[in-house]
This record gives structure tokens, C-alpha cells and sequence, in this order.
């Protein structure tokens, strides 16, 4: 009999588009899918891909301290990607809002995360300690949403949230362990740095070769390069 992956269920489920399912916190739900609504995929939905609001939060270190992990290859032309996660603020306490309040506030990214190739890919990337962004600090019970934004070839935008509460009670946080928080072979993934057209010629051929031996000048993100960060 054929074995069935989670890879093979959602491939058969859904006309698949696009982008990064979240493992760890587990993702609002599959948005690996395009019809009339979204024609080029609902994953291209800001902020969380088209998914709404979930309920069922997982339960997320008041420090940060709590892992990330998600697949980045569920389509080709993800072979070289841009990678943000950002922590999205809200629905504050109390409040009815239907959606977060506000995704701008960076955790981790720009990171390039390289593939195998160009095609779709399995395996999966983790940070254990994924952190808080800068001068943030959460309360007890707050809610919020891990947001991870993948930038693939041509520039286009592919989004997913985890919904997240924040806990001071490790016990009530899901374990991270080898289990769901691993990198796969054939993955990497580090920190990137946005370079303008102008200030890569500024900067030299130092940062030109840099870059030329990344293989990134190549790949033409739109109007930017990315170089890496020493
Ligand atoms: C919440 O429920 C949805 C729908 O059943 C599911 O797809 C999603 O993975 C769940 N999220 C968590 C964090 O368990
Ligand atoms: C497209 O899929 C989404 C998610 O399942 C659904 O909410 C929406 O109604 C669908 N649109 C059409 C036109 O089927
Ligand atoms: C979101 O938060 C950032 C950082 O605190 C802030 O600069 C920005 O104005 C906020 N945006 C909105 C729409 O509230
Ligand atoms: C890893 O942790 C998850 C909960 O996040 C648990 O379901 C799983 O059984 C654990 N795996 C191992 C090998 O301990
Ligand atoms: C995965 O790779 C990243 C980037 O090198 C690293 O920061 C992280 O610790 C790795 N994750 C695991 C589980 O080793």
C-alpha cells in the first residue's frame, strides 16, 4: 500500500499553490489552496494568508523562548526564498476585532532560506529560540500571532500565522524536541541583509563578488539583491 505523508494528504486535498506550513506553533489551517476567491492562491492573503482568527491558540513562552518551525517548498519557485517572522500584536483583551491589529514588528528577517532546487521540496526548517521582537514584552494571557512571510521569485508575498497566547506556565507550552523541531538536509537558512541597486555599486566589488558567489544576482528579486551578512 502507499504510504501517506501529511505531504501526500494536503497535495491530494488542495490545488496546491503556494508557500510555508507551519509546523510548530501549528499554522490557523491549510491555505495551500487557489479557487474563484483566490486565483493566484490564498496564501498570498496579508496578513495571515487568508486564514481568519482561530480560537484553538497554542500556548507560547512569555519570554519568546519557544521554537518556530516551519516547510518552505510547497511549490516550485521556492528554491530561494526571503523569510520574515514577525510577531503580529492583538485582538487585544476584551476586543471583538476578527483579525490581528498589527504584524510590523520583526522577530526575525530578513533570512535567506535556500531549498535543494527549484521544485517542490520536502523538509522543514526550526529555530528553537525564536525570541520577542525588540522592546516588546507581552503579558500573561496576551494574544498574538506568529507570522512567517516567505518572498519568493518575481517578489510576490506568501503569509501564514500561528495564533499564539502567552504563557508564564512552561507546562502548558507543547514540548520542542527532535520530533518537530529539526532542520532538514538540503535547507539552510541565515540571515540576510537587503541591498538597494545603488548601494550594492556603492558598496564595492567586495559586496559584488559577495553576492555574485551566493548565486543571488541571479535569482533577481525584483529591484533588490541580498548579500550575506558576515
Ligand atoms: C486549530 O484548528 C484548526 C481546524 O481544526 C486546525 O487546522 C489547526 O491546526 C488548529 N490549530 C492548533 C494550534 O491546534
Ligand atoms: C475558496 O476557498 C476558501 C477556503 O476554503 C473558501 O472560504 C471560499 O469560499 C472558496 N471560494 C470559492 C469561490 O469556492
Ligand atoms: C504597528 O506597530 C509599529 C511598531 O510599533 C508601528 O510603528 C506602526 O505604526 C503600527 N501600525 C499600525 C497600523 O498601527
Ligand atoms: C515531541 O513533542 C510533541 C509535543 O509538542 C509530542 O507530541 C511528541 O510526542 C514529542 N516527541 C517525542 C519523541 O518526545
Ligand atoms: C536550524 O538552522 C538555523 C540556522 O542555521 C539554526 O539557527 C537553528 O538552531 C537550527 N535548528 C536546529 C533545531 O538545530
Amino acid at each position: 500500500m502507499k504510504s501517506t505523508t501529511i505531504f501526500g494528504v494536503l497535495l491530494a486535498s488542495a490545488q496546491v499553490q503556494a508557500h510555508a506550513v507551519l509546523t510548530y506553533p501549528a499554522w490557523r489551517g491549510n491555505n495551500l489552496l487557489s479557487n474563484e476567491s483566490f486565483p493566484f492562491g490564498m496564501a498570498r492573503t496579508y496578513p495571515c494568508g487568508g486564514m481568519p482568527l482561530t480560537t484553538n491558540r497554542t500556548f507560547y513562552p512569555l519570554d519568546g523562548s519557544g521554537a518556530f518551525a516551519f516547510e518552505p517548498g510547497w511549490s516550485p519557485g521556492h528554491g530561494l526564498n526571503a523569510v520574515y517572522i514577525n510577531l503580529c500584536i492583538g485582538p487585544g483583551e476584551g476586543s471583538d476585532a476578527k483579525e490581528v491589529a498589527n504584524c510590523s514588528l520583526t522577530i526575525t528577517g530578513p533570512l535567506e532560506l535556500k531549498g535543494p532546487h527549484d521544485n517542490q521540496y520536502e523538509g522543514q526548517v526550526c529555530i528553537p529560540r525564536l525570541g520577542l521582537p525588540k522592546g516588546v514584552v507581552p503579558k500573561k494571557g496576551d494574544l498574538a500571532s506568529l507570522q512567517v512571510v516567505q518572498i519568493v521569485k518575481h517578489g510576490a508575498a506568501l503569509y501564514s500565522c500561528a495564533d499564539i497566547i502567552f504563557t508564564d506556565d512552561l507546562a502548558q507550552v507543547p514540548a520542542v524536541n527532535e520530533t518537530n523541531c529539526f532542520n532538514s538536509s538540503g535547507l539552510s537558512l541565515k540571515p540576510a541583509k537587503f541591498i538597494a541597486d545603488g548601494d550594492a555599486a556603492a558598496a564595492g566589488s567586495g559586496a559584488a563578488a559577495m553576492m555574485q558567489n551566493s548565486g543571488l544576482l541571479s535569482a533577481a528579486f525584483g529591484l533588490m539583491v541580498f548579500a550575506y551578512l558576515l
